[in-house]
């Protein structure tokens, strides 16, 4: 196994175990620990991530098409256990078949001639592959989330799937975020799903914190819909950035294209800051010119007159080819990231931008129960220690949004996943907790959790996996 000893002109290419497909569950009762966890840590990270990249012969294409694996690790009295369980789906059944039969992100079904005229004008079947996220569903269940309206329910504690839930409601829509926001004046679930038809819309909806109704608090239309991977909250808006990443809806309803194929960078168009009122539903918006793209906000909040949106902005919608495997696996150059701050006048009717801090940052994380939604200093991610994309992500970042100041935490060879900012309890400094991220250490071709001070942003601990845990996306901490 290669690690990070690439010349200028060598691709890196050490952190492919990454992409490699896990077929091992496991539970392990104490993973060896160094270090020592500080004692108040106690309760679950609970992980979600690709983690099958073929189906027999055939092979995913892209990052996002993996099929997802739960990843566990309980935390008490300085001790971490681990499990890791894939969600079963059918997609997941056909696939360990040697079948594709589901549209994924960037795949869909191989479908004979016979077959592919026969559906020509009805889409594949979407995929109940949920590799995206996790959130708590009440009644201690966790529901694993990807980007079309459905969850699957499964147990936080033996991982096992417990099945898929939908609503009984008039909602509907195509697709929707797996980054759903908790309200932060009433703990309210909030996410939006985009509906296509002849006038599209994205449609904003709330769900009390008691119960499993949706009410529909916003429909906006929209002719050309972006591609909105997530989206931002305050005490009093939802925000959506509708970046130039567009789709013609009929199009896409006949093109028999993979999902994201689909879309369209149509820089002309510009951006739009759509802003809606969480008591009222009204909808208010301003359109900047400047083009860009992001996949993760990483807060927002109202300044005076302004309303700030911070996101993980690229330049382009390149990001998305990036992450096709094999150009993954390759080593080719990626897109980097940059923390960007927009300042949002709804009044005047502009948007303002700067960049937050030079380090690159993506997979944002806050202390979220206590900032989401208001203002804030610290954000954590993952970020390139070259800066130039010429490495995967390979260091944990910590940002001031307010003085740009950055601390990083780097090892050669390693390759950290999306950091979990846990606050202390009776935290007074908006970082005093612990930084949990899952590592993958190419050279020893195994990962680890590792948790990190949040004020020094130093080690505090890390606990050995025995495996190599695929590059994931997001997960959850919840306290015991
Ligand atoms: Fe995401």
């Amino acid at each position: 196994m290669s690690t990070r000893t690439h010349s200028d002109d060598t691709p890196a290419t050490g952190f492919a175990r990454g992409f490699a497909s896990l077929e091992s569950e496991v539970e392990v009762a104490e993973l060896p620990v160094t270090g020592e966890l500080p004692e108040w840590l106690s309760g679950e990270l609970l992980r979600n991530g690709p983690a099958k990249f073929e189906a027999g012969r055939r092979r995913f294409r892209h990052w996002f098409d993996g099929q997802a694996m739960l990843h566990r690790f309980a935390i008490a009295d300085g001790r971490v256990a681990y499990r890791n369980r894939f969600l079963d789906s059918p997609a997941l059944r056909s696939a360990r078949d040697g079948r594709i039969r589901y549209a994924e992100f960037a795949t869909d079904p191989c479908r004979s001639l016979f077959a592919r005229l026969f559906t020509r004008f009805r889409r594949s079947e979407p995929s109940a592959n949920a590799c995206v996220n996790v959130v708590p569903n009440g009644d201690d269940t966790y529901a694993a989330l990807t980007e079309i309206p459905m969850a699957v329910d499964f147990d936080p504690h033996t991982l096992e799937t417990i099945g898929i839930s939908g609503y009984d409601d008039s909602i509907g829509g195509n697709v929707t975020t797996a980054h759903p926001h908790q309200a932060p004046r009433t703990g309210d679930l909030v996410n939006y799903v985009l509906r296509f038809s002849r006038q599209s819309e994205y449609r904003i909806y709330r769900q009390r914190p008691d119960g499993r109704t949706r009410e529909l608090l916003a429909s906006v239309p929209t002719d050309q819909p972006g591609y909105l991977h997530s989206f931002a909250i305050t005490e009093d808006h939802v925000v959506l950035v509708e970046f130039p990443f567009v789709v013609n809806p009929l199009a896409f309803l006949l093109s028999g294209k993979p999902f994201i194929e689909n879309y369209r960078w149509r820089p002309e168009l510009g951006t739009r800051f759509i802003v809606i009122g969480l008591d009222d539903g009204s909808v208010r918006s301003v359109r900047t010119e400047e083009a860009f793209f992001a996949f993760h906000h990483i807060n927002s909040y109202v300044d005076g007159g302004e309303l700030v949106v911070d996101v993980c902005a690229y330049p382009d919608s390149g990001v998305v080819d990036s992450f096709y495997l094999d150009r993954l696996r390759s080593g080719a150059r990626m897109p980097v990231p940059a923390p960007m701050r927009y300042r949002v006048d709804l009044d005047a009717g502009t948007a303002r931008s700067h960049r937050l801090a030079e380090e690159p940052l993506e997979l944002p994380g806050i202390s979220y129960g206590h900032r989401n939604g208001r203002p804030y200093r610290c954000a954590y991610g993952v970020g390139m220690r070259g800066h130039d994309g010429r490495d995967f992500l390979d260091q944990l970042v910590k940002i001031d949004v307010e003085d740009g100041r950055s601390s990083t935490w780097y090892e050669g060879g390693c390759y950290p996943g999306e950091p979990v900012f846990v606050p202390a309890p009776e935290a007074e400094a908006e970082d005093d907790g612990a930084v949990l991220s899952v590592v993958l250490d190419s050279a020893a071709g195994r990962s680890f959790m590792l948790a990190l001070d949040g004020r020094s942003f130093t080690e505090i601990a890390r606990a050995e996996v025995p495996h190599a845990i695929p590059f994931g996306f997001h997960g959850q901490f919840s306290s015991r």
